[in-house]
């Protein structure tokens, strides 16, 4: 079936979430940051999300607000930088406000002249990508932006994926779902989506029992796939 509707995971896929420390570490007043930053964003990152999968099946769901503050808190200690209350809310402030990737404008700008539907689909709070999509100037490009907040659990979680359909009306098949996380995109695989995986830094494929079928360097080349 023809694709119809392409649905963006947030951070990491559209917007750049190395960017908050990368930022921070060229400002003179976080000189400490310099040369750890490249660690703190990966610890921050992935303790982020490991922890609303543990979130997730426990059944104790929380913002992801609260999950990324507990994920840098965590880091921080790990780096040798906590206690740095200016810095904490300087990384902080930064997250509101990401880099989209350079080529994301454009790429939906495609899409929605060719008249496919566009949103994001993402583990963030309705705030936190409300900042987001204002601050990368996407909100015109964009027919929705859903949160798992609606349905109070985090990715893969197949009631997350549900929201798409009772959205947009559309089948599975019609939706072309893009993730830059290999576990988001394997898991939007299994539930039936057509997926795409933008692999950015070359990471070895997720050992998961479902696999995206499209692989992807960056966003470019999405029009293609849908069928543009
Ligand atoms: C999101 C996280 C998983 O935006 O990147 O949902």
């Amino acid at each position: 079936m023809a694709i119809t509707t392409c649905i963006f995971d947030a951070y990491g896929t559209l917007f750049d979430v190395t960017a908050a420390a990368r930022q921070a570490s060229a400002e003179p007043e976080f000189e400490a940051l310099r040369d750890k930053w490249p660690e703190l964003a990966a610890h921050w990152r992935l303790k982020q999300l490991q922890y609303t999968w543990l979130r997730a099946v426990a059944n104790a769901h929380a913002d992801f607000w609260d999950v990324t503050q507990d994920g840098l808190d965590w880091s921080l200690e790990a780096t040798g930088l906590q206690g740095d209350d200016r810095l904490r809310q300087r990384l902080l402030d930064l997250y509101w406000e990401l880099q989209a990737y350079p080529e994301v404008p454009e790429m939906l700008a495609a899409l929605k002249a060719g008249g496919l539907q566009t949103a994001i689909l993402s583990n963030g709070s309705p705030p936190m990508l409300d900042g987001a999509v204002q601050s990368a100037g996407i909100e015109e490009l964009l027919d929705d932006v859903l949160s798992v907040e609606a349905v109070g659990v985090f990715k893969p979680h197949s009631r997350v994926y549900d929201l798409v359909q009772k959205r947009f009306g559309c089948d599975r098949d019609e939706v072309l779902f893009v993730s830059s996380n290999g576990w988001d995109a394997a898991g939007a695989s299994g539930y039936g989506f057509i997926t795409a995986w933008v692999n950015r830094a070359n990471e070895p494929m997720d050992r998961l029992p479902w696999t995206p079928a499209h692989v992807l360097p960056n966003l470019s080349t999405i029009p293609a796939l849908a069928g543009l």
